[in-house]
């Protein structure tokens, strides 16, 4: 693992066997994380972004399981004489052992996109933001429940003492969400996993919890993985940006970067189909040509090749292109920037194999 690297995933494979077939959600994604970094994951619906998010912190629904890849976290419990550091492997713990528990919620914390889902409705938004700090840090009652006070001002909900009492549904979507991140942050994380945040709230209230997020992210000094399939979100909000396409990550670098030099063909369609970035804030993808192909069947070689441009018959449909570090910055995956890149095989069977799919 990198020296500085907060998290790195390498090659993790994620599958659901279902009935009808098996699908491979995650097909071999590769990641890094610094510290403090917020790292925008994007791509379109169904490319595993959420279930990479799941791998992190073990909770993947069944029948899900991962097939193979590492995701090495680095941990960091306080003790005596400072902080204790050491890498995990997270693909390899059991879901429930005692590490991933502690680190689940202690270290990495996760906010989704509906919060309703992770408030009960039954019992007051106060007191669910107290069991919270209170499962992790060693308070008593009175003490937590003025730390979760200080937790609603610090994320914005108006009148927070009074507010305490209150339970989700008295909330709006917007406080929700607020209150939603007060529960992360309570246990003070080095990543928080933000999976579609703001996706569900109109685009007013979506810039004002991205400032937040942003604003709280500076304060606290914590990594964020930022999924989202909006790129106009992630230019407001990331320091890089990871591109995903069916279950792979097929980019990486600095949003900058991938603004201004795209690599990889699919990053430069979803570039031309967001004309001018700074207008289209809350704007979803443009669908670019061709259809996303069934998660049952995945193209051989290149999964993109079939909707590629640039696509070289005899090879992008035969090879499985290789993750490429172009720079320190900026990694890629496509045939294009191999520098041993296999020449094209030509037999008729992989040229017309080619040419039925584009
Ligand atoms: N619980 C599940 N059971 C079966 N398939 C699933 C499940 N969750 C996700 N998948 C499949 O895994 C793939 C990736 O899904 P997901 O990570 O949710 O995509 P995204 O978050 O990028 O929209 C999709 O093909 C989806 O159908
Ligand atoms: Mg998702």
């Amino acid at each position: 693992m990198n020296t500085n690297s907060l998290l790195e995933i390498q090659d993790l494979r994620v599958s659901f066997p279902l009935d009808e077939g098996t699908v491979q959600a995650v097909a071999g994604v590769n990641l890094a994380i610094q510290p403090g970094q917020v790292l925008g994951i994007v791509g379109e619906s169904g490319c595993g972004k959420t279930v990479t998010a799941q791998s992190l912190l073990r909770i993947i629904p069944p029948p899900g399981r991962i097939d193979g890849g590492t995701i090495l976290f680095r941990s960091s419990k306080q003790s005596g004489n400072g902080k204790d550091e050491n890498i995990v492997d997270l693909a390899k713990l059991n879901p429930k052992s005692e590490m991933m528990r502690r680190i689940r919620g202690n270290e990495i914390a996760m906010i989704f996109q509906e919060p309703m889902s992770s408030f009960s409705p039954v019992h007051t938004v106060g007191s669910q933001i107290m069991e919270a700090i209170l499962l992790h840090q060693d308070l008593s009652k009175q003490a937590a429940r003025e730390r979760a006070i200080e937790y609603m001002r610090l994320v914005g909900v108006p009148g927070a003492q009074d507010r305490m009492d209150d339970y989700p549904h008295q909330f709006s979507g917007g406080m929700r969400q607020r209150a939603m991140i007060a529960v992360a942050l309570s246990c003070n994380p080095s990543l928080l996993v933000a999976d579609e945040p703001t996706t569900a709230l109109d685009v007013t209230i979506q810039a004002q919890i991205l400032d937040l997020m942003r604003r709280l992210q500076q304060q606290f000094g914590m990594a964020v993985l930022f999924i989202t399939h909006n790129l106009g979100v992630i230019a407001q909000i990331a320091d890089h940006v990871a591109i995903m396409y069916l279950g792979q990550v097929v980019e990486q670098a600095p949003v900058r970067e991938i603004l201004r030099h795209p690599k990889h063909p699919y990053t430069m369609d979803l570039l031309r189909a967001v004309p001018r970035l700074g207008k289209t804030a809350g704007q979803r993808l443009v669908a670019i040509e061709g259809s996303i192909p069934s998660p049952l069947q995945r193209p051989m070689g290149c999964p993109f090749h079939p909707r590629c441009s640039k696509m070289i018959p005899g090879v992008c449909n035969t090879h499985v292109p290789q993750w490429v570090a172009l720079n320190e910055i900026h990694s890629v995956r496509c045939v294009l920037y191999e520098p041993n890149a296999p020449t094209p095989n030509l037999e008729p069977a992989n040229v017309r194999a080619a040419s039925t799919l584009a």
